[in-house]
């Protein structure tokens, strides 16, 4: 019980942080760009790194989008704070889902200002 409210909790503020993460996605903070790099290096470049070989992420995604998209997940235009908030928090496939103990909240700001520096 007293979990599911943290949990409903944590979805509020993170909705909150996730409107603002939309809006200053426009104009991406270089220095919190610069943290999520490094955010993404820890966490996601063992799956997501440059290269098919030993990387799982890259790999599945090179497979799933056949050229259409790239398969390196840092070089994508058209991620949101939205669907990277739930990947991160899901998984998918054999991804695990993070918890906030190990990417916490104001990690997530970072790595999202990080993967949408480039988007439209
Ligand atoms: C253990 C390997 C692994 C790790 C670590 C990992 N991922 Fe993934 N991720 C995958 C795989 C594999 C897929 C594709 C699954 C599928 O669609 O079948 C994926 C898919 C995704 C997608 C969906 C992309 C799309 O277009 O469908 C996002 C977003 C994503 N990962 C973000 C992250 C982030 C952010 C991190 C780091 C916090 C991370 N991943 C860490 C393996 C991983």
């Amino acid at each position: 019980m007293r979990k599911s409210v943290f949990t409903v909790l944590g979805h509020v503020t993170l909705g909150t942080l996730i409107l603002a993460g939309a809006n200053s996605a426009l104009a991406a903070d270089p220095a919190q760009v610069a943290r999520g790099k490094i955010i993404f290096k820890d966490w996601c470049a063992p799956c997501h790194g440059a290269g098919m070989k030993g990387h799982a992420g890259t790999m599945a995604l090179g497979v799933k989008y056949h050229g259409s998209l790239p398969a390196e997940l840092s070089k994508r235009t058209d991620l949101t704070p939205e669907m990277i908030d739930f990947f991160l928090r899901n998984g998918v496939s054999i991804m695990p889902p993070f918890r906030p103990t190990e990417v916490t909240v104001s990690d997530e700001k970072d790595l999202i200002a990080y993967l949408t520096r480039n988007s439209k």
